[in-house]
């Protein structure tokens, strides 16, 4: 992402005598692009933190030298890789991001959007019509693109799962929680970690089954957290519970959708349990482009992946509020245009 400006650039950014379509339309759309080609061709696999030259990368990577050069040269736009002659490193943010060896990698990330860029040849008729002309992305993926999707949750839950799970509030007497397209699972390991009298079922579909049980295994939380392969929307949910966790949920859902699945979650809690939503929520951010740009493009991405949309605080709460919940509480969170909403029973 380019947020470093020179002062001359950033009065010429003011004034549009740099036409703004120039990055929007043009080098941004591209930037990421060659983002996404670095981690699929095994760019980013050949460097590290020493300079080393194209010639040598392009032979680690098997890539030609010149289609080397030009995708180092963007990821050295980006802020990823450092040049000196021909000779190219990562920066520490390209290592942290980018690198297989890196914990917080956001390579799964990258290639999942690299994914979904392919399907975007289509998106004029989702605006024209309103409504994605095919059947949802879920019911067209391979293995793969499961493989892609789930990681990249993973990927992006790793980024806020502290936070998150020490914005919700647990009483000593919950103890029984359903985490609805929980995927990963790490929200609900991480808040029975915390709360150790709480076990979750994480409801997904089937192809989720093995990284749900991965991370699972990995947090040795086998005694807390089990999954439930089954349709939440289709099926029944289990009844008793004290919470219910929708996260990255609602904005895959259009509003009646949205209004179905409200009410089937209050009559699958108990008196006084919650409905915790954790989404992109329109509005969230006042006057933020940043904001913006995540709600409104999450919005687009997913009308046209799945007939969603995102949500303000007020139309969650509607939606909450017709299904009986009492009232609806938001909590914002570090990463522009997210946030949680709390509806109690
Ligand atoms: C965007 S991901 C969110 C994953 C996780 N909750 C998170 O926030 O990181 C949505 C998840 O919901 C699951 N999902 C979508 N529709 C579903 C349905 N009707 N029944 C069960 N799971 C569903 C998907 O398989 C996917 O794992």
């Amino acid at each position: 992402m380019i947020y470093k400006f020179s002062l001359i650039e950033k009065i010429l950014l003011a004034n549009d005598i740099i036409p703004h379509p120039f990055a929007d339309a043009s080098s941004s759309v591209g930037l990421g692009f060659a983002l996404g080609c670095s981690v699929k061709l095994k760019i980013t696999d050949a460097l590290s933190m020493d300079y080393q030259h194209v010639n040598a990368i392009a032979a680690k990577a098997s890539v030609s030298t010149k289609g080397c050069e030009i995708i180092l040269d963007c990821l050295d736009a980006l802020g990823y890789t450092r040049k000196d002659g021909d000779n190219y490193s990562f920066t520490k943010r390209g290592f942290k991001c980018l690198s297989p060896l890196s914990e917080d990698n956001f390579r799964h990330f990258i290639l999942f959007c690299d994914y979904l860029y392919k399907g975007y040849i289509t998106i004029d008729d989702t605006i024209k019509h309103g409504k994605r002309p095919h059947s949802n992305m879920l019911e067209e993926m391979t293995d793969y693109e499961w493989e892609l999707f789930s990681r990249a949750m993973i990927d992006i839950s790793k980024t806020n799962v502290k936070e998150v799970c020490n914005k919700i509030t647990v009483s000593k007497t919950d103890a029984k929680m359903l985490d609805l397209g929980g995927s990963h699972g790490l929200y609900s390991i991480e808040l029975c970690r915390k709360h150790t009298q709480l076990k979750s079922s994480v409801i997904d579909l089937p192809p989720v089954k093995k990284y749900t049980d991965e991370c699972v295994a990995k947090h040795h939380a086998a005694g807390s957290v089990s999954f439930v392969a089954s349709d939440f929307m289709k099926d029944e949910l289990p009844k008793n519970n004290d919470i219910i966790l929708a996260f990255n949920i609602i904005h895959g859902l259009n509003a009646t959708e949205n209004e179905e699945l409200a009410q089937k979650v209050f009559n699958s809690l108990n008196d006084g349990g919650r409905y915790i939503i954790l989404d992109q929520i329109k509005g969230i951010g006042g006057k933020s482009q940043l904001s913006k740009a995540t709600t409104a493009y999450m919005a687009l991405n997913l009308l046209h992946q799945a007939g969603g949309n995102t949500y303000t605080h007020k139309e969650a709460g509607i939606f909450a509020k017709k299904a009986g919940f009492k009232n609806t509480q938001l909590k914002k969170l570090n990463a522009p245009g997210f946030g949680i909403v709390i509806c109690t029973k």
